[in-house]
């Protein structure tokens, strides 16, 4: 195996366990980078860097770690300083949602999400930024959702103002990265095939049920190519793309009354 662990650039992706994460561990991997691997499930994290050195002869590194722990993101960037490389693309996907009324779902369930959705991921991109400046070159790709353009999820409240924070932060983020070299575009998908329903029990709802669901790769490799040709929006998908705008035209009320229908089962 050709060990290019000097030489090739590094990506660091949470939540690359499964799902999106994991194919865009794949789409980096085929594109020569290094990977680091984060999340909490070992085994598949090893499992998939011991498919990508085998298909890609890319150094893979994985780190085990619950994110939506408070102070995940210090530990986890302490750990790869240990390492002494340079991460030159970080991936901000870890991220569940949790179906339900608020006044119905659990109280530490919530504030885990909130953690892991939000906090996580501004607390790496403000650990990785001070780097990236410096060298003047890399990319912060964080994995919002089309719920983020939605004015409102009712019964799925919190994961959609989550997402909504992402996407306002990422937003501002491309704005004053402007002209520094490094670029931090939002991946906004749709429905896709994955995990993330039944992990936060979605599955069921006519959301998941009545949309067409995108496959993961696909979702990644937009990402990925939004990533590295510098753009600062990816919405995935030409379907994708409609709902967005219906999402930023339709009138709030219409929009939140759509949102909290398809949310039900
Ligand atoms: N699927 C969709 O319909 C959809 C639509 C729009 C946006 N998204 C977003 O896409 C991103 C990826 O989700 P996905 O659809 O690929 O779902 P997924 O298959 O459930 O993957 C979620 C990933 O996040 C990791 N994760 C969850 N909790 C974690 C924790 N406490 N600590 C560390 N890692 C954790 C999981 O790994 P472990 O369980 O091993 O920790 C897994 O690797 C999320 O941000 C999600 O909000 C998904």
């Amino acid at each position: 195996m050709r060990d290019r662990s000097n030489t090739s650039p590094l990506a660091l992706i949470t939540g690359a366990s499964s799902g999106i994460g994991a194919e865009i561990a794949r789409e980096f991997a085929a594109r020569g980078y290094d990977l680091i691997l984060a999340a909490r499930r070992i085994e598949r994290l090893e499992r998939l860097a011991a498919e990508l050195r085998h298909t890609h002869s890319t150094s893979a590194s994985v780190v085990a770690a619950d994110l939506s722990a408070a102070g995940a993101a210090r530990e986890l960037w302490a750990m790869l300083g240990q390492g002494a490389r340079e991460v030159d693309v970080l991936v901000n996907n870890a991220g569940v949602g949790l179906a339900g009324n608020l006044a119905d779902i659990d109280a530490e369930s919530v504030a885990r999400m909130m953690r892991l959705n939000m906090e996580l991921l501004t607390s790496l991109t403000r650990l990785a930024l001070p780097g990236m400046l410096q060298r003047r070159r890399g990319g912060i790709l964080n994995v919002a959702s089309l719920a983020g353009f939605q004015p409102a999820g009712p019964g799925m409240a919190v994961y959609y103002a989550t997402k909504a924070y992402v996407l306002s932060l990422t937003r501002a983020l491309a704005f004053e990265l402007r002209g520094t070299g490094v670029t931090a575009p939002a991946l906004r998908p749709g429905p896709t095939r994955t995990e993330f329903d039944a992990v936060g029990g979605a599955a069921g709802t006519r959301l998941f049920r009545w949309l067409p669901l995108m496959e993961p790769r696909a979702v990644a490799a937009a990402g990925v190519r939004g990533l590295l040709t510098g753009r600062t929006v990816v919405v995935p998908g030409w379907f994708n793309k409609l709902l967005a705008i219906g999402g930023e035209l339709a009138p709030r009320s219409l929009a939140t009354a759509l949102n909290g229908a398809l949310l039900r089962k």
